[in-house]
């Protein structure tokens, strides 16, 4: 089975070039499920029942979430109201909504499980044990795949999060830190992985943002409104090949112009 993964979607032009890939690239590849991160997909940032509207429209099955999940006030009831729209299932539970979510194949089962990094980020419940008892969860739940979406700052967390995983999910992509890296590989015991998917969004930008923006916030050290930038968009993810039972086969970085 094939399963994409998509780096975060940054703005309406990062869902526009999303609806105008996405179907093309799943019949191409055969791809069979499709994860989003759609953290950044409203414009001004966050995720809203439209952006999300248009990730779903444009073939994913789940969304992931991260550190900007609930900033806008009706991410809130996104959801709440709707169980493939993940945020990081560390979270505090006075978060609305939950971190995992199940997408039945008829023949099988793919438990994806959505975690926030604690390295340079807020103080979240730990992403190791959360781990462990949603893996647990999925057991429970049938699930022969597990998908994990880790949202954070450092690479050494999310590579040390992989490795404790190996051989208990089926992959693990990093995402929030908008560049993809170049280490897609299957580790020992067949899990697939990448530190991050990198973005979905205009190509000169930093991290989505204009760049003269980021410029006077970085060097100038002035509070800063950041913006989108425009122009052409790339779109970023990861394409996993598991067998039914779960073991990752192949996993192969995508940058699509
Ligand atoms: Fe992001
Ligand atoms: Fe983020």
């Amino acid at each position: 089975m094939k399963i994409l993964c998509v780096g975060d979607v940054v703005g309406s032009a990062g869902c526009n070039i999303l609806k105008s890939k996405l179907p093309a690239l799943k019949r191409n590849f055969g791809i069979d499920a499709i994860i989003v991160n759609g953290e950044n997909s409203a414009d001004g940032n966050g995720i809203t029942p439209q952006s999300a509207a248009e990730i779903f429209d444009a073939g994913a099955d789940v969304i992931t979430g991260g550190n900007h999940s609930l900033r806008q006030s009706n991410a809130w009831h996104l959801h709440e109201d709707n169980p493939f729209v993940l945020r990081p299932a560390n979270f505090t539970d006075a978060a609305p909504g939950c971190g995992y979510c199940l997408v039945d194949f008829g023949f099988t089962k793919m438990a994806v499980i959505n975690l926030i990094g604690n390295v340079y980020m807020e103080p979240y419940s730990c992403p190791f044990e959360t781990a462990d008892r949603l893996i647990s969860q999925a057991k429970k739940d049938g699930a022969s795949i597990i998908a994990v979406d880790i949202h954070a700052e450092a690479t050494a967390e999310k590579k040390a999060l992989a490795f404790y995983l190996d051989g208990k999910v089926s992959f693990v992509f990093g995402t929030h830190t908008h560049v993809q890296t170049a280490d897609c590989q299957v580790l020992p015991n067949g899990t697939g992985y990448i530190t991050d998917l990198g973005m979905t969004g205009p190509f000169l930008s930093v991290l989505g943002v204009k760049p003269e923006l980021s410029i006077r916030k970085i060097k100038d050290k002035v509070p800063t409104r950041f913006a989108n930038a425009e122009g052409s968009c790339l779109l970023e993810g990861c394409l996993f090949t598991v067998t039914r039972d779960g073991k990752c086969e192949k996993a192969e970085a995508l940058r699509i112009f």
